[in-house]
């Protein structure tokens, strides 16, 4: 069963977040803000779950062995890292996993003042939040920005850890949104090493490592050495990459029994959706040879059309060369606009709702994140209404 990427998908009325809550504005606003896709999940995985379907108690569930085993064989096969069952923890979602994380750290370190939270912005807005909802502060050390490349600001991480010593953890995101980044096993090892050297546990948010651009290879940073994966947390889920992410099923791989016991502990026996880790068990059964090489040879054919079109209409705007994901990381700094009016061009003028870089902390001011996870016909409508905005100015 292969699927018509270029089918536009009808989502408006299905208690659609990207699509049904921006009611206050045109109502013919283009949504390419939230981070799901208007593509169909993998055939096999609407399968699984009407036949689940007919038998109709939906009662306490629990991860099955078969899930386990398939979790350990996909990052196996796909990713190259051999990981045991018992280090796997499920959630319904990774935001909901980081407050336990953070909280099982904390009971760990058994050390108020160590409070601080490492971050790499610009990054996935939500990590602050999720840091300080734990009672924790972020501390950030922005990435390096060079030609539209980032790359990780080790002098600046070093002078961090020799100024503070009041440092738990430090969060990486590997591929990184919003920049698209699949980091390089150089950089990892560095970064891994850097956090073992000063007893900085890494939480690794790899939720977006099923969707890689052909050319690119992701590296789970745990992998690296057994002493980087004993002080990993790795975040793993279903939700990006085979867009199900409301289905609600995340995990948590934990290789070290000490920081495992103490995260379970406050986690206490989360289990996620029951139709949530069936849809789980298909993909990771179908999925990567029946629809992740397709959908990432669409959204490499995306990406390319809006680096062109940049090009040729309008070459002030630049689009971050992306190696995964289906986020475009634009950069609009050339239009010199505040946040407000960077907003009220794109909302109300462009009328294209995206996902604004000041909100991936201040080294992303200027830029807009844009969900190109969606038919090439809608990318080209927004573009193009993109284009005609500008020419208002
Ligand atoms: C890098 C990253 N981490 C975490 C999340 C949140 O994931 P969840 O829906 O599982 O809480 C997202 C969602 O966009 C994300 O992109």
């Amino acid at each position: 069963m292969s699927i018509d990427f270029d089918n536009i998908l009808h989502r408006k009325k299905t208690n659609c977040k990207r699509w049904d809550t921006l009611d206050q504005y045109h109502p013919n606003i283009i949504p390419m803000g939230i981070a799901d896709m208007d593509f169909p999940c993998p055939p096999e995985i609407i399968e699984a779950l009407k036949k689940r379907l007919d038998h109709p108690c939906f009662g306490y569930t629990y991860p099955t062995d078969n899930l386990k085993e398939l979790i350990v064989q996909h990052l196996q096969t796909q990713h190259g890292w051999t990981i045991k069952k018992e280090w796997i923890i499920f959630y319904t979602d990774a935001t909901t996993s980081l407050y336990f994380i953070f909280n099982g750290i904390k009971n760990k370190l058994q050390n108020p003042s160590q409070n601080q939270v490492i971050l790499q912005p610009p990054v996935f807005g939500p990590f602050f939040n999720d840091i300080k909802r734990a009672s924790l502060l972020p501390l950030v050390n922005p990435l390096l920005l060079k030609d539209s490349s980032y790359a990780m600001d080790f002098e600046g991480l070093q002078n961090i850890f020799q100024k503070n010593k009041t440092i738990s953890s430090l969060i990486v995101c590997n591929p990184h949104n919003p920049i698209g980044k699949v980091w390089g096993k150089e950089e990892l090892l560095t970064l891994g090493n850097l956090c073992v050297q000063n007893n900085c546990i890494t939480i690794s948010d790899e939720l977006h490592s099923d969707l890689i651009l052909p050319k690119y290879k992701h590296t789970p940073i745990a992998s690296l050495s057994p002493e980087i994966e004993q002080n990993t947390i790795t975040l793993i889920s279903p939700g990006k990459g085979y867009n199900i992410a409301g289905l609600k099923t995340s995990v948590a791989i934990i290789p070290n029994d000490e920081i495992r016991s103490h995260v379970s502990f406050v986690t206490n026996n989360m289990d996620p959706n029951i139709l949530g880790m069936i849809a789980y068990e298909t993909a990771l059964t179908h999925a990567p040879k029946n629809y992740t090489p397709a959908l990432m040879k669409y959204i490499e054919k995306n990406f390319d059309y809006v680096d062109q079109f940049l090009k040729s209409h309008i070459p002030n705007i630049k689009l971050t060369p992306p190696q995964a994901t289906f986020l475009a990381w634009i950069d609009m700094r050339s239009l010199k606009m505040t946040n407000t009016e960077l907003e009220d061009f794109m909302l109300n003028k462009a009328k294209i709702h995206v996902i604004f870089g000041h909100t991936f902390g201040e080294s992303g001011e200027g830029f807009i994140r844009l969900n190109i996870g969606a038919p090439l016909d809608q990318i080209k409508k927004a573009l193009f209404q993109l284009k005609e905005a500008l020419t208002t100015l």
